[in-house]
């Protein structure tokens, strides 16, 4: 018998093709979630729920775009087809177009804004009718240190992640009368979004200097404070932001 932290769970994990997203899945699986595997790489999609299937674990690969409202309510239809009422949204698709702001265009910026705020706002509205029905859900939101201090070269990136910290304060007030929990994640992680930071010479050695644990981590490592987040253990927590980013963006 199956004692996971999240049995019972139905949860949507967008970007969760690859990096963190990836990791989310594969751990939500093992603590007993049905997970929907979303992203817009296909072949991703397919190895991981490969994967967790292979495991014993129950999964759906939904191909979705985020920053399309028809796609993700289309998706959101599917999955609660196929898996049930969402009971968990996992807000984890993201991209980034990097240029100093004298550079960059507009449509760098829509592209960023796009992916990270209308996309996570689209599954938020998705989620949330079904979710105020039954009284209950979890949604955790995935923002940045680029969002708490800022970011060179990602002014687009850096408001968006911002941006999600007013959606998941906001959301938290207005849905704490139901009992739907809102909290958000500021990870870091060795992942292909951080490869350029972590291998460009011009980069790597300032940027590990400034987190203290003085490593990156890996994106299973970041799994586990969504998985708190996701689970009853969290019950009392909403309109949080937790850092798992090895004391990069400490108070200072
Ligand atoms: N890696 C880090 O250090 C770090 C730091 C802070 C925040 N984050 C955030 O964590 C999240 C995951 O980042 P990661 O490092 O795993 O990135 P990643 O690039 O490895 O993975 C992102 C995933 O999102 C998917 N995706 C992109 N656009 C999409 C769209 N429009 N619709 C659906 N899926 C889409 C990609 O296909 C990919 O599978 C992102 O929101 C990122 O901004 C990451």
């Amino acid at each position: 018998m199956s004692t996971g932290k999240l049995d019972g769970r139905t949860a949507v994990v967008t970007g969760a093709g690859q990096g963190i997203g990836r990791g989310i899945a594969e751990r939500f699986a093992r603590e007993g979630a049905a997970v929907a595997v979303v992203d817009v790489n296909e072949p991703n999609i397919a190895e991981v729920v490969d994967g967790i299937r292979s495991e014993g674990g129950t999964a759906l690969a939904v191909t979705c775009d985020v920053s399309k409202r028809d796609q993700v309510d289309a998706a959101a239809a599917q999955i609660t087809e196929q898996l049930g009422p969402i009971s968990v949204l996992v807000s984890n698709a993201g991209v980034t177009r990097p240029a100093m702001l004298w550079k960059m265009t507009e449509e760098q910026w829509d592209t960023v804004l796009d992916v990270h705020l209308k996309g996570s706002f689209y599954w938020l509205q998705a989620v949330v009718g079904p979710m105020r029905e039954a009284r209950a859900g979890n949604i955790i939101f995935t923002t940045s240190g680029a969002g708490l201090i800022g970011s060179v070269g990602q002014i687009n990136y850096s408001v968006a992640k911002a941006g999600l910290l007013g959606m998941t304060r906001s959301a938290s007030r207005e849905l704490a009368a139901y009992n739907i929990i809102v909290n958000a994640v500021a990870p870091a992680a060795a992942t292909p979004m951080t490869e350029t930071i972590r291998t460009d010479e011009r980069f790597k050695d300032k940027y590990l200097e400034g987190i203290p644990l003085n490593r990156w981590a890996e994106s299973d490592e970041i799994a586990g404070t969504y998985v708190f987040l996701a689970s009853e253990d969290a019950s009392y927590v909403t309109g949080q932001v937790i850092s798992v980013d090895g004391g990069r963006t400490m108070v200072r």
